[in-house]
């Protein structure tokens, strides 16, 4: 009995061993070359100290010049392949999501629900999307700037009432949270927005945190933050609902009408539990990238005498040409080129986002090489806008190379917003408010850094590792 049993057992090991290296080591397999690194963690912990002192690029150029613009490697417990330039943006940006699908980490799924668009495909995704395109468009953006205006300068006046020392980075947050409130979601009311400033600010810690679901970890304090955030929004929701079939709401007001009016296929209305968990992705996906290129364009204005005055002559420009008495308008925003430029040229340098994942549905080729089903694909913006063969002189600041009409920059190598089938919705929002807050800042304040030293870090996005304390004065009084 125990001889059969041992034999049993021998034989379950062997098989188990056998599934394990088969299914690990696709051997007759052409694939990319490049290290896995230890079992498990892989090269995770190299990769994250690169990441935070801001050498990502630097971890990922060492493994090109060693095994090509197509590496494997082994990244947060699972099997990478790194794909750079041109080409392989393309190919990673353009893929359909049946062979290369959109891929989150899983923290990242728990907090923004199973319904949200990273995690939709096909013909729901598509539909979800159009909604929030619908809003989120240039034609109807227009509306909104002078709105935006508003809510920047109000909220600047007030942050700097009582002091002159605050940290730009958390005054970013607060401002880009407001403004997407309000804009985005039509949700005026102080006391909802602060409480769900508190709880949003939970859940975004609980996306970078490991997704261990007990008491008191990160993971579940977030958790319980976004249970709360859907019990405020979900009244929200139900008023706005009624509003809009009693025709006191424009159905196209703000993202969550566009939502409420929407119909699939079926002409059947969107549930509640797809529209709250697209809220909750929008702010996900809008809050820390814009706040962090707002924070790197007061870093850089700070910081460069040379850019600031250009951009301050642009803006006072502006304020010249501007009607008695009206607003910021579209128009002026237009203006802004120069000083759009130099956020671009700040994201070409230091991108928000350093770049993302998809997952092999099923094993595909590029270069020769093959990607085993199953295998995370990532692509980063680091491997073209640092590339000297597409960005000349490619570490100097130069914000004059995207107006170069003789040199366009070409497709898939410019891609701080992605690129191809999931290029960011919000890149006009964020446009938008970037250009507002830097007009309302340049023209009406002074400021200059208390630590010039302040490093960067990285946890995928670039924070200020002490949150970009910064002295600030009205102009005139200085
Ligand atoms: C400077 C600010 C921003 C940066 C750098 C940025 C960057 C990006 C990048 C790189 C992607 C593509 C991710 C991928 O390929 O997997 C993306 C997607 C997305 N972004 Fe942004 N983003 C910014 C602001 C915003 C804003 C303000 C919104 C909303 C109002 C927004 C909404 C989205 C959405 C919904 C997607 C997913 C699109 C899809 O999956 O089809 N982003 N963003
Ligand atoms: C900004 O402040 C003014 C004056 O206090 C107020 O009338 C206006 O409603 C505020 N606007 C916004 C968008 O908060």
């Amino acid at each position: 009995m125990s001889f059969l049993y041992l034999i049993f057992a021998t034989f379950l090991l062997a098989s188990i061993v056998l599934l394990i290296i088969l299914s690990k080591d696709p051997k007759n397999k052409n694939l990319p070359k490049g290290s896995l690194g230890f079992p498990i963690i892989g090269e995770t912990l190299s990769f994250l100290k690169a990441q935070r002192k801001e050498q990502g690029a630097k971890w990922v150029e060492e493994r090109v010049s060693k095994y090509g613009s197509i590496f494997k490697t082994s990244l947060m417990g699972s099997r990478t392949v790194i794909i750079v330039g041109q080409a392989g943006n393309k190919f990673i940006l353009t893929t359909n999501d049946d062979v290369l699908a959109a891929k989150q980490p899983p923290a990242i799924q728990a907090v923004g629900g199973k319904n949200n668009l990273f995690e939709l495909t096909g013909s729901r995704y598509k539909l979800i999307k159009g909604a929030m395109i619908s809003f989120l468009k240039p034609e109807s953006l227009q509306k909104y700037v002078k709105r935006m205006d508003d809510i920047v300068r109000n909220l600047t006046l007030e942050e700097t009432r009582e002091t002159d020392t605050i940290k730009a980075f958390v005054f970013m947050k607060k401002l880009t949270f407001n403004a997407a409130c309000d804009i985005l979601f039509g949700i005026q009311d102080e006391f909802t927005k602060e409480k769900l400033f508190e709880d949003f600010t939970l859940a975004f810690k609980a996306i970078w945190s490991l997704p261990l679901n007990f008491p008191s970890t990160v993971f579940r304090k977030g958790l319980q933050a976004r249970s709360r955030i859907v019990d405020r929004i979900l009244p929200i929701l139900r008023k706005r609902k009624e509003e809009i079939s009693a025709g006191v709401t424009d159905p196209k007001s703000d993202v969550i009408s566009c939502l409420l009016a929407l119909r699939d296929e079926n002409e059947e209305l969107i549930d509640e539990g797809t529209i709250i968990d697209n809220i909750v992705m929008l702010v996900i996906a809008s809050h820390d990238t814009t706040a962090i290129l707002l924070s790197l364009m007061i870093w850089k204005l700070a910081r460069d005498p040379e850019v600031y005055k250009r951009v301050l002559e642009e803006h006072e420009e502006i304020l010249k040409g501007r009607e008695n008495g009206g607003g910021l308008s579209w128009g002026d925003i237009q203006k802004m080129r120069y000083t759009w430029r130099v956020a671009q040229e700040l994201m070409r340098l230091i991108p928000p986002v350093f770049g993302s994942f998809r997952k092999a549905l099923r094993d595909i080729s590029f270069g020769g090489y093959v990607i085993p089903q199953g295998w995370q694909v990532l692509w980063v913006a680091c491997g073209t806008h640092m590339k000297s063969d597409v960005f000349d002189r490619p570490d100097e600041f130069e914000p004059s190379r995207f107006e170069s009409l003789s040199r366009p920059i070409p497709p898939f190598t410019y891609v701080p917003f992605g690129g191809g089938l999931r290029t960011c919705i919000g890149n006009e929002f964020a446009r938008v408010e970037t250009l507002t807050v830097v007009h309302n800042l340049v023209t009406g304040y002074k400021w200059s850094q208390l630590e010039p030293e302040e490093a960067i870090t990285r946890q995928f996005m670039p924070y200020f590792s002490m949150g970009l304390p910064i002295k600030i004065r009205p102009r005139k009084s200085s």
